[in-house]
């Protein structure tokens, strides 16, 4: 089996409430009730170039994240990938507004130097942030995240497993819209022109 068994099985439900919420998402935009349900918050962390930040740093865009890990076999990547062909889906006023990022559930291995190397793999808009397992258990709680090494006698290291899912997140760090692996980047990108043209 080896390191794919981690992100091969990595997509949970976080709880039934956003479950129900999901549901409701494929069949009418359900951003306003995702944005109801107080998922998100403030964060202090380091980006890829050795900075510490905050969401401060990010006040006047609304941000599409992923969390995940730099050594994931297969989600991650694809899912980041996904990220870049949001943009380019989207029109450029909308893409002036928003920052993507990249936070890493796993810091003990996703140092600052693995992150700048492992973005610069993605879309130039993409910053990759890590910090101590204490920022980072903030943000996952804050986010809803979940995630949980795992290691099988024949691993020589070990994997995450960990929910996947896009956010997006309005300019005062609510999450808005929450996007499974099923949906593909053109529902994705005809989502946030919705939601950012309807906060202006
Ligand atoms: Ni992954």
């Amino acid at each position: 089996m080896g390191l794919g068994i981690g992100c091969a099985i990595a997509w949970y439900q976080i709880n039934s409430e956003t479950s129900i919420v999901l549901k409701q998402s494929a069949k009418q935009s359900a951003s306003g009730a995702i944005a109801n349900m107080g998922i998100g918050g403030g964060f202090s962390l380091v980006d890829h170039t050795g900075k510490a930040v905050s969401d401060a740093d990010y006040a006047d865009k609304y941000k599409l994240i992923y969390f995940g890990f730099t050594y994931c076999p297969a989600i991650c990547p694809t899912e980041l990938q996904k990220m870049a062909q949001v943009e380019q889906k989207l029109d450029e006023a909308r893409n002036s507004k928003i920052q993507q990022i990249f936070i890493t559930v796993d810091p003990e291995r996703d140092t600052v130097d693995v992150m700048k190397d492992y973005v610069s793999l993605f879309d130039s808009n993409l910053i990759g942030l890590t910090g101590t397992p204490q920022q980072v258990e903030d943000i996952k709680k804050k986010y809803r995240v979940f995630s949980s090494k795992v290691q099988t006698p024949e691993m020589h290291d070990y994997t995450v497993d960990h929910s996947s899912y896009i956010y997006l997140v309005s300019p005062d760090s609510k999450v808005v819209s929450m996007y499974r692996i099923a949906d593909d980047a053109n529902y994705i990108a005809a989502d946030i022109a919705k939601v950012i043209a309807l906060e202006g």
